[in-house]
């Protein structure tokens, strides 16, 4: 296991006073167990990094959750600045047992902050607490449709403000309108998501605000979660996943990704 998947485990479960019950911090253990999911997540993150390369780049994980994506960014790239800030209140997450998420936040972040130097904050969704071009950029792991879509244009139009002339902006795990993943959890009553996006309607979102597309790929064909039966068969997962990447089965691929260019 990798160090900082390490710390982030010791971490949560020494923070977790709620154990039995299904809580913020049991939920992150739950996904850092998935050894598919944080295969992704470091192969996003390398995506990332190839951007950085050992310059000094002030980058911005917008709805950070845990800080897993800045933590992992952060140890691909010594040189660059990470900052990450979430919402107060997350209004995607309907679940009472998720009521102290942000208090839950801070107790880990403040342990990852002394481990990785990395700033944290909580912010209120009207503004973005930095100045207009602050970031060369910006990544947003799975939060798009955590957003209510009348709050999204506004929420964009900051991201623009605060990222540089040509600064980039990474958009990672829009869950899509075709995915059966979607389909088959919302039938078994597994967890699910209420705003799923088409692949057009998400490109036109990006393309209203003019964010130029560099690049737009699908990824996870396969099921990540949950980890205690994904990983049993991780020897077959991991390479029907990229199978079927390469197959037509492709069209019902769980995320769109894009990486996107502030151009004015
Ligand atoms: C599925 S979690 C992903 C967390 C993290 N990026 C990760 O990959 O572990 C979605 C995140 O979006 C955040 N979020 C929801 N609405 C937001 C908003 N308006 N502004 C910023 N973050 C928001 C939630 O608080 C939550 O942390």
């Amino acid at each position: 296991m990798k160090n900082e998947i390490k710390v982030i485990l010791d971490t949560v479960r020494t923070l977790n006073k709620k154990k039995e019950i299904w809580s913020y911090l049991t939920s992150i253990e739950y996904m850092v167990k998935s050894k598919l999911y944080v295969d992704s997540i470091y192969y996003d993150a390398s995506k990332v990094a190839q951007h950085i390369s050992g310059k000094s780049y002030k980058v911005l994980d917008f709805g950070t959750g845990s800080g897993i994506f800045a933590i992992i960014l952060r140890n691909l790239n010594k040189n660059a600045k990470i900052c990450a800030i979430d919402t107060y209140h997350d209004k995607s997450q309907k679940d009472p047992n998720f009521k102290d998420t942000s208090s839950e936040q801070k107790l880990i972040w403040n342990e990852f902050n002394k481990v990785f130097k990395i700033d944290f904050t909580h912010y209120d969704e009207l503004s973005i607490p930095f100045p207009d071009n602050t970031f060369d950029i910006i990544t947003a792991y799975a939060v798009i449709e955590h957003i209510e879509p009348r709050e999204l244009d506004k929420i964009l139009n900051e991201l623009k403000r605060v990222l540089k002339k040509d600064g980039l902006f990474f958009v990672f795990k829009t869950p899509r309108k075709l995915a059966y993943a979607e389909r088959l959890a919302g039938l078994m009553r597994l967890g699910c998501h209420d705003i799923l996006y088409g692949d057009l309607e998400v490109k036109s979102i990006f393309l209203k605000h003019h964010f130029d597309i560099l690049s737009n790929w699908k990824s996870n064909m396969v099921f990540e979660f949950p980890g205690i039966i994904t990983n049993l068969f991780y020897p077959i997962l991991k390479p029907l996943d990229s199978l079927l990447y390469y197959s037509p089965f492709r069209i019902f691929a769980h995320h769109n990704n894009f990486v996107l260019r502030k151009h004015f």
